[in-house]
Formats: C-alpha cells, structure tokens, sequence
C-alpha cells in the first residue's frame, strides 16, 4: 500500500451519544483500509465501543490507548492488527489518567505519542468519547479535520448548536486549523417523514458542510457489531455498505 507523506487525521466527534460515531470511525477506517488507504483507527473512548466491535480490549489482554498516553513511545507496539484494520484500542481503564490530564490541561499528548505514525498512514480515524472531555480534546488537538455525526432526531439540532460553539472556542484556543469535514446525518429513517424534515434543516444550516450521503438506519449495522465485523466484512453488497462506500468516495474526493 501507498502510504501518503503525512496522514489525514480525522476526529469523529459529537458530545451526545449514540449518535453513530463509532459506527462511522469503524467503518470508514476498515473501508479506507479496503480501498487501498492504508488507516489507523484509534480508540479515545474509555467505554471501547470501537474496539468490541472487532473483538478487542474489553478485558486487558491488550495494550491499549491509556497505556501509549502513559508511556508515549514506540507507538507502533500499542497497534493491534486485525483482518480489516489497524487499531490502537481502548477500554476501562482510560477513566484511570483522566484526572491527572485534566489537572495538567494535557491536550496533546495523544498528538504527540502519535507524531511518529503520521508518516505511515493515509488516514487516522479517531473515535471520541460522547463529551468534550479530556479524551476528545486530545483527539480535536491531534487532528486536521473533525466528521461530526448526528442523528437526524430534533434534540440533536439543538445539540449540535451547543457542539458547534464548543468547537469554535477549541480551535481558537487550542488548534486554529481545525476543520469541520464535514457533518454526517445518520440513522437516516426511510419510513417516516421526520428525518428527510431534520435533514433539510441540517442543510440549511450547514450548506457548505453537510455530507450528501447519510447513513441510513439499517440493522446489518447492529448485525456486523455483533459478529465484530466492519459493514464490509459482514455484508459488502448491502445499502449500509453502500451508505459507507459513498461517505468515502465523498471524503476522498474532499
Ligand atoms: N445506521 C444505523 N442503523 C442501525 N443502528 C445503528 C446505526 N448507527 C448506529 N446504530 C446503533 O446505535 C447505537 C449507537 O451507535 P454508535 O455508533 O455506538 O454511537 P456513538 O458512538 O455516537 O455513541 C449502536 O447500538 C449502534 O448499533
Ligand atoms: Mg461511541
């Protein structure tokens, strides 16, 4: 694989939960992958979410994101490879250094321990916790550029006007060349009117930044999250990997 001269470093980020972030940092991680892209994926996420879904650091059997932060060297070592994509997991015991990082105001030791890699990756997918918290700031600091998901449900406009705020604050104080990539409306519902509604005034709100495609409520999601499978290893041909092929080629082509 064709590795480019400086990852793209993408955070997946949105303060509410269960709004399709980790979802999207899996899938678009293992997609990038099969394309050809070579990918990291990182877990920031104390709860692990992005992990279990490939089987990996429920239990400590791994090393993990805290680990890497607590002793940021050799960055490769902390890599676990797996069929469809890199990942540097993560799981419980993240919750241990996050005092300390507040206490300090740590915002970038995760962009530092991850400076080495940068050379070997095309894209770094970070998945964030559903806060601004320690974690993800130390995910919007290492980062480039920010995907924010949302579902397409009314508190979650009213959230992402909270988030966006946040964002502004951040990148004036802490990283200017942030960039919103993009804004992804997921959990899409076909069968009821109310989603096409919110998604017209997500395009309203953000014409230049909402991405065409949305990922659409699909239960092969929940399928592949149970085999601990990426949407493409689980059910390539099926409308939620084309959902995910088509936010690729979107981000790709940005
Ligand atoms: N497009 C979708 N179709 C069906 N279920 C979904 C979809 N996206 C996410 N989910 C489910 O919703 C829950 C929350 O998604 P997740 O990606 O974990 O959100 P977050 O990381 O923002 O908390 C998970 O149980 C996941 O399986
Ligand atoms: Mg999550």
């Amino acid at each position: 694989m064709k590795a480019a001269k400086t990852a793209k470093i993408i955070a997946i980020t949105n303060q509410k939960g269960g709004v399709g972030k980790t979802t999207a940092s899996v899938n678009l991680a293992a997609g990038l992958n099969k394309k050809g892209m070579r990918t990291l994926l990182i877990d920031i996420d104390s709860q692990g979410n992005a992990s279990a879904s490939f089987g990996l650091a429920i239990e400590n059997e791994v090393k993990t994101i805290k680990d890497l932060l607590v002793n940021p060297q050799n960055p490769h070592d902390f890599i676990s490879k797996i069929d469809s994509v890199e990942i540097i997991p993560s799981n419980n015991s993240l919750k241990d250094i996050e005092d300390i990082l507040l206490k300090d105001r740590k915002f970038d030791m995760l962009k530092t321990a991850i400076a080495p890699l940068t050379g070997q990756y095309e894209y770094i997918i970070i998945d964030c916790p559903p806060s601004i918290n320690v974690f993800t700031k130390n995910g919007l600091k290492a980062s480039s550029e920010i995907v924010i998901p949302t579902d397409v449900g009314y508190f979650s406009l009213l959230g992402l006007k909270q988030l966006l705020e946040e964002i502004e604050h951040f990148k004036r104080e802490l990283n200017p060349s942030l960039e919103i990539l993009g804004v992804l409306a997921s959990k899409y519902d076909r069968r009821t009117s109310l989603s096409a509604q919110i998604y017209e005034t997500l395009k309203q709100s953000f014409p230049d930044k909402l991405f065409k495609t949305c990922i659409h409520l699909n239960i092969d999601i929940v399928r592949a999250q149970i085999a601990q499978k990426s949407i493409f290893d689980y059910n390539k041909r099926g409308p939620a990997a084309a959902d995910f092929n088509s936010l690729i080629e979107e981000i790709t082509n940005a």
